[in-house]
């Protein structure tokens, strides 16, 4: 069945929603978007979201007039009119549409996307397959922090990843781990203590990072913000990932070498009940 989707003030059928040929999200990949999480018909951690898309849009200069009030009451439109249990909500704002130009004017009207995607997000965390990663160089431009639309590399490393028969990428700077195509990375040490990237311009500031840190600390697991090897990756006794589209998933493979006992591990297990109860109690 079409989805209902938002485009610039209206809801439309998604085979008749439309976007300018000359909008610059379309030809600068001038835009930036968030991914919420949807569990029970309600958005996952708005807040985090919200804020961390002003904070995009300032990286990039791009005013909005949208309020919080009005885009969440586009995001539990979105969710009402297509009826979404599960999944996430899109959100994209790009900076408008102008002829063709590096030079850009500062008073372009932003355009404004909202769509949904149902997509099981429970399930396979109860299953919790372990991944399999390869690792490749991180050939991004250099402010992956923010979370623009120029997502080619990252799509183009998985795909590669993919075509080995492996899930996804670990992208390597300077010889330490930033983060996966499309997730922040964590790995226990060999005393259990969770040690991932601390924020910085080279990786994304993951909402569900945030969050699992948070619990983690609650859980009284020990946390250590830095860079880390692929080295201490292949010591390590667990590693997992995390995004607000899959929440987190245990990583037990790396360059097709066993990480741990090559099976998901307890202290993955534990967050992943724990960021679960978290979720449940901050739905909007
Ligand atoms: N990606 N790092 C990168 C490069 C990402 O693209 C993402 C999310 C994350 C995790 O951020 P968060 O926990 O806030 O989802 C880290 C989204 C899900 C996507 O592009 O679909």
């Amino acid at each position: 069945m079409a989805r209902i989707v938002f485009v610039n003030g209206e809801f439309v059928s998604e085979d008749e929603a439309k976007v300018s040929i000359f909008d610059r999200g379309f030809l600068f990949a001038d835009a930036v978007y968030e991914v919420t999480p949807i569990l029970d018909g309600k958005l996952v951690d708005w807040q985090g979201h919200f804020e961390r898309l002003k904070r995009s849009l300032t990286e990039l200069n791009i005013t909005i007039d949208f309020s919080e009030k009005y885009l969440l009451d586009l995001h539990r439109k979105i969710i009402n009119k297509n009826k979404l249990n599960e999944g996430i909500v899109y959100l994209q704002v790009t900076r408008g549409a102008a002829d063709r130009d590096f030079v850009f004017e500062n008073t372009l009207k932003p355009s404004l996307i909202i769509f949904s995607q149902s997509k099981e997000i429970i399930k396979p965390l109860l299953v919790n397959k372990g991944l399999s990663v390869m690792t490749s160089q991180d050939i991004r431009w250099q402010r992956p922090d923010i979370k623009t639309t120029q997502l080619l590399a990252p799509s183009l490393l998985k795909m590669e990843a993919l075509s080995k028969s492996m899930d996804d990428v670990w992208m390597v700077k300077d010889n330490r781990i930033t983060e996966g195509t499309s997730n922040n990375v964590f790995i226990v040490d060999s005393v259990g203590k969770i040690i991932t990237r601390s924020l910085s311009h080279d990786i994304l500031g993951g909402i569900t990072r945030a969050v699992i840190l948070k619990v983690a600390k609650e859980s009284g697991l020990e946390i250590e913000e830095r860079s880390f090897t692929l080295e201490e990756c292949y010591s390590a006794s667990e590693a997992f990932i995390t995004s607000s589209s899959i929440f987190i998933r245990s990583v037990v493979r790396i360059n097709g070498k066993l990480i741990g006992k090559g099976k998901s591990g307890e202290i993955v297990g534990s967050l992943i009940s724990a960021h679960l109860e978290y979720c449940k109690s901050h739905l909007t």
